[in-house]
């Protein structure tokens, strides 16, 4: 069985292709590398001990990506090459827009013209927009409010009327809550560019010492402690989650959303506790105002996941903050390239 993996070099990309190895699948990997680099494919070379084609090819190529399809016999997709930073959509719509939805259009059409006709995608928990309660469940009607998470919610649409053409297709739409940790290795893990946006790898950087403090963004929320509460689930638990819904989508026709969380919600302070506990550092912090486009509370009902695709997240918080503690420890500066490393020795 032979699974391309689009955007496979990434965060959550490189994690699904070690559960993929592991399980036998074999695999194909393309990247652009515009947020990545080919290195974290070599850690998870190194961690499975397994080898695997990489074409560095850029899904908006459809020459590039038909020759992919042309060398080898593809019988899915995991869909999750696109671009992710909420504020960066804001300031540069065209990009997102170009880069993730017509890439996903480009996507489906070289699909259909080999007849493979089976994807998981990449959704998001960004698609419930703001929601009035929690927790979220697959029904609640979708909104977005920037954007990056139009693009998800466009891409839904888009893979919802492809079924509706042709119901041969089969296709998960998961939706993530908030990914963070690493491999329990520590060989691969979140290597944001630039300043992290995202809680989690801020925190990291702060206990590394590459940054001074956390900003807290609003300690006054309605909820137990004033700051915002998320579904953390850790990487690996969602990776475990694409290789259910690949076999959910191999065995089936039809189109489906699942959540995928861990149905608990934690506040940024709990978080930064956990944190400090599980990596022996202070993590220092101030209290800003509420970041915009936040909400509250973010949590899923996980039901759907858990009864149709046998899932559910097993780890806890301690094991997310440990294995990203034990990640930003041994890369401090995330995947350098080799010449950067050879140089420094
Ligand atoms: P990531 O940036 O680490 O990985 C995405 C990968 O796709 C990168 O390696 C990038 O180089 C590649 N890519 C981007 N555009 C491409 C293109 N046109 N052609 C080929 N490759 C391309 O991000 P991630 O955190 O691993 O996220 C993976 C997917 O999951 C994304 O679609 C993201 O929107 C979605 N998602 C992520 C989160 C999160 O918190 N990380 C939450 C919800 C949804
Ligand atoms: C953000 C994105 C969301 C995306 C998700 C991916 C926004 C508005 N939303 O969600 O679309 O799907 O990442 O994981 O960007 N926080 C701080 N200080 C920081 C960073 C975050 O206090 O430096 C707080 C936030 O206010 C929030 C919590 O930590 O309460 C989690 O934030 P973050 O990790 O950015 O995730 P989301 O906001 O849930």
């Amino acid at each position: 069985m032979k699974i391309l993996i689009t955007g496979g070099a990434g965060y959550i990309g490189t994690h699904t292709c070690v559960e993929l190895l592991n399980g036998g699948y074999e695999i194909v990997v393309v990247d652009n590398y515009s947020n990545s680099k080919p290195e974290s494919l070599d850690r998870v070379r190194e961690i499975t001990n397994k080898d695997f084609p990489v074409y560095a090819v850029d899904i908006l190529d459809r020459k590039a990506l038909t020759s992919v399809f042309t060398e080898n016999e593809i019988d899915a997709v995991i869909h999750f090459a696109g671009l992710k930073a909420v504020g960066e959509s804001v300031s540069f719509p065209l990009r997102y827009y170009y880069n993730n939805v017509t890439g996903t259009l480009i996507l489906c059409d070289v699909m259909r013209e080999f007849a493979v006709s089976k994807i998981v995608f990449s959704s998001s928990a960004t698609v419930y927009g703001m929601q009035e309660c929690v927790p979220f469940h697959e029904d609640l009607p979708l909104q977005a409010t920037n954007p990056y998470g139009r693009t998800k919610l466009m891409i839904e649409e888009i893979l919802h009327d492809i079924y509706q053409s042709n119901h041969n297709w089969s296709i998960a739409l998961l939706r993530y809550f908030n990914p963070i940790g690493a491999h329990h290795s520590g060989l691969i893990g979140e290597d944001p560019n630039g300043i992290p946006n995202n809680l989690v790898p801020y925190i990291s950087q702060v206990a590394v010492g590459k940054r001074d403090k956390l900003h807290v963004f609003g300690n006054d929320y309605p909820t137990h402690d004033g700051t915002g509460v998320r579904d953390y689930i850790h990487v690996s638990d969602l990776a475990a989650g694409h290789v259910k819904a690949l076999e959910k989508v191999l065995q089936t026709e039809g189109i489906e959303a699942y959540n995928l969380g861990t149905s608990i919600g934690y506040s940024v302070m709990e978080v930064i506790q956990a944190f400090e506990e599980n990596s022996g550092r202070a993590i220092p912090y101030e209290i800003k105002n509420r970041r915009l486009g936040d909400i509250a509370v973010s949590f899923a009902d996980s039901q759907k996941a858990e009864k149709e695709l046998g899932w559910t997240a097993k780890k806890g918080l301690d094991d997310m903050c440990r294995d990203a503690w034990r990640w930003q420890e041994k890369n401090p500066n995330g995947y350098e390239e080799k010449e950067q490393l050879l140089n420094k020795n």
